[in-house]
């Protein structure tokens, strides 16, 4: 691992986002006021979220609603034409209280994401919340897509990186490596379920720093669990050795994460040195790197699907992800460090033809290849195979990939959208139908390419590619299979999934 000093400056360029051209402009006057401002003035997590997010609702992040001593009927005219979670939420007293078991903003987003059906849960605001809510989820009811707004299922993120004066170099293929940092919000609702004071020194730092920076806060290990059994007693203390020898007693293991587990043993109050001691080390996340270093020397670009989930009542979010999303501002430095590829490159020869086959955030690397192929007019026929939920808001980079293909960088571009229709329909169903000049084109030399979801999409797709060698190179599946065996082995059939 090549953990570099200084490191690279951030910095968030819309300009080659994965919007459309409209969102992009839009987003670009947005951020250019943004950036004219102070650059040391820290952007809140709502802010960057409505900027950065192509699945962003176009709502700016700001709250001026947020004040509990205005009337409902003043805070619904200031959220007037927002998206319906930022008209709940102004509908909500605005006390941030926690009598509802949320925030009011995370009460709304629970609403609106179909993960709490209660709408009477606002304490303060009462009965005038309560209806107003009511009506408003009436809008939802109405419109099957309205939970979404944009359309978008996913939240998925174009982030520049400026790589110059760090010395880090990478060709296509590569990944990078992030070391993020937990969300702080997360950190003081622990702290505080310790009983514990945020200044407290543990390792020489703060509480606070080491429980932000060092450790994991996601799945609780099992050294959590015997550190709770031996502070405890009777069934409370079996219940957690239960579980630290992997046991799952009450079935809700799976969801248990060092704050589920806090909770779970409620009263128990680790000594903060004790605490620390017992979880695992925060470790770095991996992402395909979306750029090509000959294209655009010294910068370096990723594409994230933003991980966020809910358990119960409470709001989970990916480590890596949801910091590069809503935890970093333009100029920022990280810690990072690039991870060579071993098997996952560009053919030496720049005459082979490529077929990559990328759905969802699998298009990253691939987006490299064509860009480096461009840089270095490599003269090799290209062919992507993109597919995602939707064709009019999960086409990433589709002005850009539209280009290429209107210059003929991109000989051919393949689409496959999974929701646009009422039946499935995925990469791999496309592949079938172009199955003949698929092979063709194999018979011809061309490496192929996968990049994307490792657990089902991978596996699919290389039955699909099974399929199409017997059928149109007229072989058994017996055949076939070590056709495309005698493929990866000579390094023609690459994979970079996850
Ligand atoms: C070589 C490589 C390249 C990669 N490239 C990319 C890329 O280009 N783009 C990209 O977005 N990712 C990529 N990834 C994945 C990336 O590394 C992270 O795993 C991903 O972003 C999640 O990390 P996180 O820290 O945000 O989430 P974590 O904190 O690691 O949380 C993820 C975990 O949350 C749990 N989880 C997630 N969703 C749910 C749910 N709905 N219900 C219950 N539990 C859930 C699962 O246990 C999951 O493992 C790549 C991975 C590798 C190894
Ligand atoms: N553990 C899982 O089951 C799982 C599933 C998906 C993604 N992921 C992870 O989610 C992260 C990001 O995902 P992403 O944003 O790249 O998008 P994604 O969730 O992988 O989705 C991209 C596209 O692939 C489709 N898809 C789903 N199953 C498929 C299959 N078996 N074969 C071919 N296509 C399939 C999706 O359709 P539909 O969504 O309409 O089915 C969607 O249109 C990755 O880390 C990935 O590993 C995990």
């Amino acid at each position: 691992m090549n953990q570099i000093t200084p490191p690279p400056r951030i910095e968030i360029i819309p300009a080659t986002a994965p919007f459309s051209e409209g969102q992009r402009s839009w987003l670009n006057g947005f951020l250019a006021g943004m950036l004219s401002l102070d650059g040391s003035t820290p952007l809140s997590p709502g802010q960057n979220d409505a900027v950065l997010s192509p699945a962003g609702d176009g709502d700016d992040g700001e709250a001026p609603w947020h004040d509990q001593t205005m009337p409902i009927a003043d805070r619904m005219k200031l959220a007037e034409g927002r998206p319906l979670r930022r008209r709940m939420m102004a509908a909500m007293a605005q006390q941030d209280c926690g009598q509802c078991g949320y925030n009011c903003n995370d009460y709304s987003d629970a609403i609106v994401s179909k993960a709490e059906p209660r709408l009477n849960l606002c304490v303060p605001g009462g009965k005038e919340t309560a209806r107003m809510l009511k009506t408003l989820n009436e809008e939802l009811e109405k419109s099957p897509a309205a939970s979404l707004e944009t359309g978008s299922e996913k939240e998925t993120w174009h982030i520049d990186f400026d790589l110059s004066g760090c010395g880090l170099d990478y060709v296509v293929g590569d990944s990078f490596g992030i070391f993020a940092s937990n969300d702080l919000g997360h950190v003081d609702q622990i702290i505080a379920l310790l009983g514990a004071s945020h200044t407290t020194e543990v390792r020489g730092k703060t509480l606070r720093d080491v429980l932000r920076d060092d450790v994991s806060l996601a799945p609780a290990p099992d050294t959590l669990f015997e550190l709770i059994s031996f502070i405890t007693g009777g069934a409370q203390r079996e219940k957690a050795r239960a579980l630290a020898q992997g046991e799952d007693p009450d079935g809700d293991a799976a969801t248990l994460d060092v704050m589920a587990a806090l909770q779970k043993f409620s009263g128990v109050r680790p000594h903060p040195e004790a605490f620390v001691e017992a979880l695992e080390p925060l470790q770095p996340r991996l992402y395909s790197i979306s750029s090509s270093h000959n294209a655009t020397p010294g910068k370096l670009s990723l594409t994230v699907d933003c991980v966020r989930y809910v358990v119960g009542k409470r709001k989970r979010l990916g480590l890596a992800s949801t910091f590069l999303a809503e935890r970093i501002k333009p100029g920022d430095e990280l810690k990072v460090y690039v991870q060579k590829a071993h098997g996952f490159a560009l053919p030496q020869d720049p005459k082979t033809p490529i077929i990559m086959i990328g759905p969802g955030t699998g298009v990253a690397p691939f987006r490299a290849f064509l860009l480096d192929r461009k840089a270095t007019g490599a003269p090799g026929k290209n062919w992507l195979f993109f597919g995602h939920q939707r064709s009019d808001c999960d086409f990433f980079y589709s002005d850009e990939l539209n280009a290429m293909k209107t210059s003929g960088l991109l000989t051919r571009m393949s689409l496959a959208w999974s929701r646009d229709g009422d039946k499935k329909f995925y990469v791999q169903d496309r592949m079938r139908e172009v199955g003949r000049e698929l092979w063709t084109w194999l018979a011809e030399g061309a490496n192929i390419y996968i990049c994307g979801d490792a657990k089902r999409m991978a596996k699919d797709v290389e039955r699909a590619l099974v399929d199409i060698v017997a059928q149109f190179g007229a072989r058994s599946t017996d055949e076939a299979v070590r056709f495309v065996a005698e493929l990866k082995k000579k390094g023609r059939f690459q994979q970079d999934v996850y």
